[in-house]
C-alpha cells in the first residue's frame, strides 16, 4: 500500500497559472483526437508548424529511379536531416533501420506502373499494416479531373481516411495531375480543397507561379509542396522559399535532393529555407560550402 503521508498537505493546484493551450501549430488539427494530432505533431515541427519531408517512394510505380538504385546507400544517411520520410512499406521493412526515429509517411496507393495509365490506382495497403510498421501517416494519390478514375481515386482516399480515423493515423492526399491538366492555382486549389473537404489531414501538391497563396488560403489542412523534377539548386530553393512564404507548411522533396551530386548538403540547404527562413541565395551558398563547391 502506498504511503499516504504528504498527499493531504502538499497539494499544488497553481490556481493563478492558466492551463496550457494546444500549441502544435498545425492547420485544422484543433478538433482531432489525441493520437491523430500527436502523429501530425511528429511530422510538423511544433516551433514553426513546418516540415521537410524526404520523398523516396518513386519506385512504387517507376522502379529503380535514378538516385534511388540503392536507398540504403543514398537515402538512409539523409534521414537525420529530414523531419519525416515518405516511402513504401517495402522499403520500410527491408531497408529502413527500425531505430531511425523519424516519422514515416507510407505510400498506401498503387497499381499501375509507368507502362500503364497511372491514374488507375487502388488502395495498396491496409491501415492495420500501417499501424504494424509504426507509420505516422499514409499517402494516397488523388486524380482530380481524370476522365476514368477521378471517383475511384477519391474513393481510395476516403476509405483510407475512414480507416485512419479508426487508428488515429493521418492521411495525406496527393494531388496527382494528369498529363492533359494544367498545374495552375485554379486546378490545384480545386484539388486541394476537395482533398481537405473529404477528410484528409494533409495535402501534397505542386507549387504554381501565380496565385499559389490562394491555394494554401483555401485549404483547411496543411499544404505540403512536392519538389518535382530536378532543376538547378537555386531554382529548387527558390521554389521552396516561395512556397513557404505563400502559406505552405513545408516541402516533400525527392529528386531535387537525392539526385544531387551532394544530397546531404542539399537537404540541409532546404531545411535552412523551410525552418530558418534563409534566403534562396544564402541557402545556395550553404549548399556550395557543405558540398565542397558543387553547383549542380
Ligand atoms: C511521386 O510520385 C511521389 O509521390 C513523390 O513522393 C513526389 O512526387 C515527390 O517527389 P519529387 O520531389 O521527386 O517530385
Amino acid at each position: 500500500m502506498a504511503d499516504m503521508e504528504g498527499t493531504i498537505e502538499s497539494k499544488q493546484f497553481h490556481t493563478d497559472v492558466p492551463a496550457p493551450k494546444t500549441s502544435t501549430n498545425i492547420k485544422g488539427a484543433g478538433g482531432y483526437d489525441w493520437g491523430m494530432h500527436s502523429r501530425l505533431a511528429q511530422i510538423f515541427d511544433p516551433a514553426d508548424g513546418r516540415t521537410v519531408m524526404l520523398a523516396f517512394d518513386h519506385g512504387y510505380f517507376q522502379g529503380p529511379t535514378s538516385g534511388l538504385e540503392r536507398v540504403d546507400l543514398n537515402v538512409v544517411p539523409l534521414a537525420p536531416h529530414a523531419d519525416a520520410l515518405m516511402c513504401t512499406r517495402g522499403m520500410v521493412r527491408t531497408i529502413i533501420p527500425p531505430n531511425v526515429r523519424k516519422p514515416i509517411v507510407v505510400r498506401a496507393s498503387g497499381g499501375p506502373s509507368i507502362l500503364k495509365d497511372l491514374s488507375n490506382e487502388r488502395i495498396a495497403m491496409d491501415m492495420a499494416d500501417a499501424a504494424r510498421i509504426n507509420a505516422t501517416a499514409v499517402a494516397v494519390q488523388v486524380f482530380i479531373g481524370s476522365d476514368d478514375f477521378e471517383t475511384q481515386s477519391v474513393h481510395n482516399m476516403t476509405q483510407l481516411v475512414d480507416a485512419g480515423i479508426e487508428y488515429g493515423i493521418p492521411t495525406m492526399g496527393v494531388t496527382a495531375v494528369g498529363r492533359d491538366l494544367v498545374r495552375d492555382a485554379r486546378y490545384l486549389g480545386l484539388a486541394c480543397r476537395i482533398i481537405g473537404e473529404l477528410g484528409a489531414q494533409m495535402v501534397k501538391t505542386y507549387y504554381c507561379d501565380e496565385d499559389f497563396a490562394n491555394v494554401t488560403a483555401a485549404s483547411p489542412i496543411p499544404v505540403i509542396v512536392a519538389g518535382g523534377k530536378k532543376v538547378p539548386v537555386l531554382d529548387a530553393l527558390e521554389m521552396a522559399h516561395r512556397s513557404i512564404n505563400e502559406g505552405a507548411a513545408g516541402v516533400d522533396m525527392g529528386r531535387n535532393i537525392f539526385q544531387r551530386q551532394h544530397p546531404e548538403a542539399m537537404i540541409q540547404a532546404v531545411r535552412a529555407v523551410v525552418h530558418n527562413d534563409a534566403s534562396p541565395a544564402d541557402a545556395q551558398t550553404m549548399y556550395r560550402d557543405l558540398s565542397g563547391g558543387l553547383e549542380d
